[in-house]
């Protein structure tokens, strides 16, 4: 009976239309009473006070007491939020000392990184980018803020919506992918998710759209390095995200690690003022990362800690995270007249609406109410239905689906790998909750067998491979889970190559030889490069990270009880030295081309030099990535018939209707995501060569025929130029729809002033 009760608030959640007006007075009105609790707070507060309330402090989730310094530091009224308090007593002691005994009864709000699930873990959010389906990211950050809040968190670091255009980069598994589009649908989405209804439910978490800005475009995919970003490539690439999450009120914002063009994103003024509180209207508070603030100097851009404070207070940060800087150094700094005052007020101001919003003053305890619900049915089969819409199915040469009756040899290090399946940031998640590829396989009485292989995703030894390959001879199908272990991605962890580690690909070889086909499928927190094995394999699923449910997805779809229905939310590379690679790049003034192409063996020893094919690609690896972005097949083929555009030219301000004909040409019945693409052919600053603008999940009977529709506005068309003006300009259009980014059918249009 519970279940279904949550079951039923969950889908009123995701399918409940809103009156827009109504919420909008109520949320005028709450804003108006709150402004004014503000005010009052403020003049009473002191300066040691109000600098507290910038304060956010670091513990350790592991602690198993609570230190008595902590505890008078509260008292004081010198910590405004608390990071990583796991115990629900140490929660509410401290909570409760802040309410009673702090000189102004400020509540803290707690903070936890809940990225991707608390307990029940699903994809990781580059798999769940991989579903190109919003429900998917609103409900995984539902089940996340109902699962958390029930021990007293109230405010997480998500989402993370990094453009992430180099697969090297070990934060790309926490990022939306490549494309500003896609990341902006997503963005809004979680962001719906973890605040729920309204911020003050008790189920509701505070979100924190991080990393801003700019922090996926580390150069060389090497984590914190610093990144060079012209202002259209800001504003038409890496801000949208962030753009879209703050209109669905995202309540806080995080600054990132890297610098920007010389000046780090934590003291760095042009973004925090005029763009996030100017043009955005964030009204909500912007915290640091983890002493990102004190990192200042090590990029060399403060002398000092007093320099950080003051750079940071004046760039407009309002919380530090960890550091001490503000501290240890903004009343001196006021005192001396280098950070005004009124400036430190705007923090407090924007903090305490926070704390407002999330009804801390009203009910700062856990809700009675709201009591623990880890791994409901519920969660679990909305994990389930996550990993299976993650997973991209790369290569089928007709051996999927199996058949029930298939002997199964099941190999690989990632074929019961209960913690590394959960991916990067599952501080809370339990390895002995995850169903793997193996506990499934038992489960749905498969007929198989099991031999790891290899250990781990790093395992340089060839013991077990003799072992392996007599099984996989007396098998009908080697299933084998390969990937990186979770450690080999996320924060600090980017590689310079990204095959497969290990003697994997050795292994994969040596069961190739036997001649029975092979389903690789791969279980890691980025795409991994298979040129060298691509050939030895029959078949190919990328599953991510998966996640608590990911065996049972997997062997669902392995078997055909479920489709894989994931697409790309990130180009493929053919090897690490294609990176970075994304496909709404520029053309050049040399665009590659099949005709022109020159393979490096085909070039005559002791050739004359000359710019040999004259256009811009690899000698070895050519121009095009091994797939690309938007691309996934799934169990049954569809034909695009005919493309149709309502009208050769429209005006700005008119939208324009662009017409499909799409037909199931399989046995089965199957999604398809239906993909619209735009170019703008001349522009007064170069424009990629295709955008992203619109997407659909149609499903077809077999052999059915359907006509889609996509309505696009000429408000999509507008881009930031070098000059900050967003307009669309006037010229010729490129249209395609089509199943990926590197085809699709063709028509164009004319945009008139
Ligand atoms: C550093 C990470 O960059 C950030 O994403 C995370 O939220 C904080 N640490 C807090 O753990």
């Amino acid at each position: 009976m519970k279940n279904y009760c949550i079951l039923y608030i969950l889908l009123c959640f995701l399918s409940c239309s809103k009156n827009e007006q109504i919420e909008k007075e109520v949320t005028n009105k709450s804003d108006e009473k709150y402004e004014k609790v503000i005010n009052e707070l403020l003049s009473k507060m002191t300066l040691e006070d109000k600098i507290g309330q910038t304060n956010l402090r670091g513990t350790s989730s592991r602690a198993k007491t609570l230190s008595e310094e902590l505890k008078q530091q509260v008292r004081e009224g010198k910590v405004g939020a608390l990071l990583n308090v796991m115990k629900t007593e140490f929660v509410d002691e401290l909570q409760k000392i802040a309410v009673e005994e702090s000189p102004n009864k400020i509540p803290l709000i707690f903070a936890r990184d809940v990225i991707h699930g608390f307990k029940t873990m699903f994809p990781i959010p580059l798999g769940m980018a991989a579903s190109w389906d919003e429900d998917v990211a609103r409900t995984s950050s539902r089940v996340a803020a109902i699962e958390s809040s029930s021990v007293g968190i109230r405010w997480t670091f998500a989402p993370m919506l990094d453009i992430a255009r180099d697969s090297r980069w070990g934060r790309i598994a926490e990022s939306p992918g490549e494309d500003p589009y896609l990341a902006s649908i997503l963005g809004k989405a979680y962001v719906e998710g973890f605040q729920g209804d309204s911020l003050n439910d008790p189920t509701s978490i505070a979100a924190c759209a991080k990393h801003y800005i700019g922090y996926g475009a580390a150069i060389g995919g090497r984590d914190y390095n610093t990144t060079i970003i012209s202002k259209p490539l800001l504003h038409n690439v890496y801000l949208p995200p962030f753009e879209s999450a703050l209109n669905a009120k995202a309540a806080t914002v995080m600054t990132a690690f890297n610098e920007i063009n010389g000046i780090p994103a934590t003291g760095n003024q042009y973004l925090l003022k005029d763009v996030l509180r100017d043009k955005l209207k964030f009204d909500g508070f912007v915290v640091s990362d983890w002493e990102s603030t004190i990192e200042m100097i090590a990029h060399g851009y403060a002398k000092d800690e007093k320099h950080v404070a003051e750079l940071a207070a004046n760039a407009g940060l309002d919380m530090e995270m960890t550091s001490k800087a503000y501290e240890n150094n903004l009343k001196t700094l006021i005192e001396e007249g280098k950070v005004s005052e009124d400036q430190l007020n705007e923090f407090v101001k924007n903090i305490l609406r926070i704390k407002l919003r999330l009804g801390l003053f009203e009910t700062p305890y856990r809700d009675a109410t709201n009591e623990a619900k880890f791994y409901e049915k519920l969660h679990l089969e909305k994990a389930k239905e996550a990993a299976i819409k993650s997973t991209v199915m790369l290569k089928n040469k007709g051996v999927l689906p199996l058949a029930k009756t298939s002997k199964i040899a099941l190999i690989g290090p990632m074929a019961n790998a209960p913690l590394d399946q959960m991916g990067t940031w599952t501080f809370d998640g339990e390895k002995e909750k995850t169903i793997t590829p193996l506990d499934a396989f038992k489960t749905a009485n498969i007929n198989y067998n099991y031999v790891a292989g290899l250990s781990h995703s790093r395992d340089l030894s060839k013991k077990e491979f003799k072992k392996s390959v007599a099984m996989a001879r007396t098998s009908d199908v080697i299933v084998f889970v390969a990937g990186e272990e979770a450690i080999l991605s996320g924060e600090a962890h980017s590689r310079a190559s990204i095959d497969l580690p290990g003697t994997q690909e050795n292994l994969i070889k040596a069961l190739a030889k036997t001649g029975k086909p092979i389903v690789l499928v791969i279980m890691a927190g980025r795409p991994i490069t298979i040129t060298n094995i691509i050939d030895d394999v029959d078949a190919v699923l990328m599953s991510w990270h998966p996640g608590t449910m990911g065996g049972e997805a997997l062997q669902e779809i392995l078997f055909g009880l479920s489709e894989p229905q994931g697409r790309l939310p990130i180009s493929w590379p053919k090897t690490a030295g294609q990176l970075p690679y994304f496909y709404n790049h520029k053309n050049t003034g040399r665009p590659a081309n099949r005709e022109d192409y020159v393979a490096m063996y085909d070039i005559p020893i002791g050739a004359w030099q000359s710019s040999l094919g004259n256009d811009s690609h690899y000698l070895d690896v050519g121009y095009t990535p091994h797939f690309p972005f938007g691309y996934g097949l799934g169990y049954t083929s569809f034909k695009y018939n005919k493309i149709e555009v309502s009208k050769d030219t429209i005006r700005f301000n008119e939208d324009i209707i662009i017409n499909v004909t799409i037909t199931n040409t399989g046995k089965r019945a199957g999604k398809e995501v239906v993909q619209l693409y735009v170019q703008d052919i001349v522009g007064s600053i170069t424009r990629p060569v295709r955008e992203l603008k619109g997407f659909q999940h149609i499903t077809f009977e077999p052999g059915e025929t359907k006509e889609v529709s996509f309505i696009l506005s000429s408000n999509a068309l507008k881009f930031t130029n070098h000059e900050s003006v967003k307009a669309a300009e006037e010229g010729h259009f490129n249209v395609w729809i089509g199943p990926h980014s590197a085809s699709g059918l063709k028509s164009t249009f004319y945009l008139k002033d």
